[in-house]
């Protein structure tokens, strides 16, 4: 197994990077040193997470503790959902970088779709991209009425869609459409927001190969070919999460962490459901906060 994939455009990420959704900027300086200084390469934010100067500041310090130059390190962040529409994003960006203390980033996404405001987003995106600004550009949280009609619309291809996507949360029909045209799927929350950890199915693989629950899972993730982004503040866990290439689980074991889909985000979503009711996604979202 690759410890990296070649998105659509041709640039190489690693199939595992650091989330800090949650994290304030103390503490996302904190885990994103931990985490280069434990072999992690690639880094995930948000705008929205309230922790871009934090990651930046790790991602200064990080690389200097560890001989690292900035192009050692996958960058991502998105556009918040306020920013939408074309010059909104361009200037948001600015700021983004501003606060990432960086030239560039690897990959920019549209972190929700905003109803009437995603393909104006998208347009000031491929700009960045043209610009060099942005390695790739691609997005997050798109089912698929609105990923094909971002693709009707755009004239650069996402390279991904970031989703929530775990053991007990598969979304097979967007993973499908996305292995048919060439978009790799990224997944947030790749623990179950720690539930997953939990699940007594996986207590039992992960008691098999004498790895933890989190183990089984990530490892799970990239033998299903999915860029995963665990979110952990603790050093063991960051430690931990990146220590997956010293076993390979079965054929027959990946298939019953794939029997436990029970489509969980219905669940959790609670009020407002995935495919029910776009624009009330977006308002609830804006309170959640991811
Ligand atoms: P913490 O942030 O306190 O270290 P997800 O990425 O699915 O949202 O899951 C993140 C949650 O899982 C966080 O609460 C995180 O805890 C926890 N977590 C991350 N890695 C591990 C691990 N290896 N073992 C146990 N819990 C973990």
């Amino acid at each position: 197994l690759d410890s990296t994939i070649t998105l659509n455009n041709g640039i190489e990420m690693p199939l595992l990077g650091l989330g800090v959704w949650k994290s304030d900027n103390q503490t996302a300086t904190q885990s994103v040193k931990w985490a280069l200084a434990n072999g992690y390469r690639a880094i995930d934010t948000a705008k929205q997470y309230g922790n871009e100067a934090g990651v930046g500041e790790g991602l200064k310090q990080g690389l200097a503790d560890n001989g690292l130059s900035r192009e050692d390190v996958f960058l991502t962040t998105k556009i918040f959902n306020g920013d939408q529409g074309y010059e909104s994003t361009l200037k948001a960006f600015e700021g983004q970088l501003e606060r990432l203390q960086t030239s560039y980033v690897d990959l920019l996404l549209i972190h929700w779709p905003v109803n009437g405001k995603y393909n104006e987003t998208w347009k000031a995106m491929e700009k960045l991209y043209h610009e060099g600004k942005v390695r790739s550009i691609g997005v997050s949280n798109f089912n698929l009425d609105r990923l094909s009609d971002l693709m009707e619309h755009a004239s650069v291809k996402p390279v991904l869609n970031q989703m929530e996507f775990n053991p007990v949360e598969q979304e097979k029909d967007i993973k499908d459409y996305c292995d048919r045209h060439h978009i790799w799927i990224e997944a947030w929350s790749p623990l179950g927001h720690g539930e997953a950890l939990n699940n007594p199915a996986v207590k039992e693989i992960a008691a098999k190969y004498n790895k933890s629950t989190a183990q089984v899972i990530l490892r799970w993730e990239l033998q299903r070919e999915l860029i995963t982004i665990p979110k952990s503040t603790h050093e063991e866990y960051i430690k931990q999460n990146a220590d997956l290439y010293d076993f390979e689980l079965s054929d027959a074991d990946v298939a019953l962490i794939n029997s436990l889909d029970v489509d969980q985000r219905s669940l959790w979503y609670g009020a407002f459901s995935w495919n029910g009711n776009p624009a009330g996604i977006v308002d609830a979202v804006d309170e959640w906060d991811h």
